[in-house]
This record gives C-alpha cells, structure tokens and sequence, in this order.
C-alpha cells in the first residue's frame, strides 16, 4: 500500500518533480491499465485540488469516460467534438487557459474555467486523453504538459 508524500509549500515544478518517481512506481508494480489510470487520477488530485482529472478512452469513434476523480462528467464525446475530442482528432495537447473562449467546449460543470488535455498514444494512434479541469482561469502551461506527458508515458494502454 502506498501512500503520495507531497510538500504542501512546494511550486507546481517542485510537485510534479516530487511525484513522478512515486507514480512511476505505482504504476510499474501493476500491470493493469485501469488501476493505473485510477491511481494517477487520484494522485494529480490530491496533490493539485483540480477541479476534476480524468481519463476518456477511445471507443470506436467516441471517447468514452475512464477512471476519474471529481464531480459526476459527460460519459461520452464525439470524435472532434469538445477539448477532449478535439485533442484526439489533432493528436496534439490542448491548453485552454479560459473554457469560455474555446469554441465547442462541453461544459460538464460550470465549476471549470481553464483545461489541459493530453492525447495519450499507443503505436501511433491515440487511444486515449487525459483532461483536467481547474476552477481557476489559466491554470495550466507548458510546465504541467511537460510532467504530465512524462507521467503518462508510465501508463501502459
Ligand atoms: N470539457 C471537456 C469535457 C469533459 S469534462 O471537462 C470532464 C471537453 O470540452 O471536451
């Protein structure tokens, strides 16, 4: 059983430095994608207070909701569709500093007001997205795309 150690006066680099051996080991003592994916929700919860962080996975042409931490979300979302289905169809990061601007948002909550989604490949093809929320506008920038990529390249799909 582990338990995340997290310095409550550390910077965002400081924190996302501080977790990444602790989920890279998590995650490489468990062979399971879902188990992973939960966990890692759970820690860049507890560490950051976002709003809500999660996993779609890709189904067929809809991204389907996989494990997350946070209020109840929208199961599903079309290919293109929303931050989510636009960073899988692009294959390329989405920083939205304000979700109101962003055109085709998909409000799950009314709470969020900034989001990163990360699209997550395996052998070239994007098989899944992580998104998080913040309440805050412009929460997140090139420093949380740069760990979070690093911390999903432990997760196996
Ligand atoms: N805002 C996302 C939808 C998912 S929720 O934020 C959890 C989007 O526009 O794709």
């Amino acid at each position: 059983m582990h338990s995340i150690q997290i310095s409550p006066s550390a910077s965002k680099e400081e924190l996302y430095q501080l977790l990444l051996p602790q989920i890279a080991e998590l995650v490489t003592n468990e062979p399971d994608p879902i188990a992973n994916m939960a966990n890692v929700t759970a820690v860049l919860k507890e560490a950051f207070g976002f709003w809500w962080v999660g996993f779609y996975l890709v189904r067929g042409n809809e991204l389907v909701l996989g494990p997350f931490q946070g209020p109840v979300a929208c199961t599903r979302i079309g290919y293109g569709k929303g931050v989510c289905g636009t960073a899988w169809q692009m294959g390329e990061v989405q920083i939205v500093p304000d979700v109101l601007l962003f055109p085709g948002h998909i409000a799950c909550s009314t709470h969020s007001r900034s989001e990163i989604v990360l699209p997550l490949f395996k052998n070239q093809s994007v098989v899944a997205v992580l998104d998080i929320d913040s309440q805050y506008l412009d929460a997140f920038d090139e420093t949380d795309q740069r760990y979070l990529e690093k911390m999903c390249a432990y997760l196996d799909f």
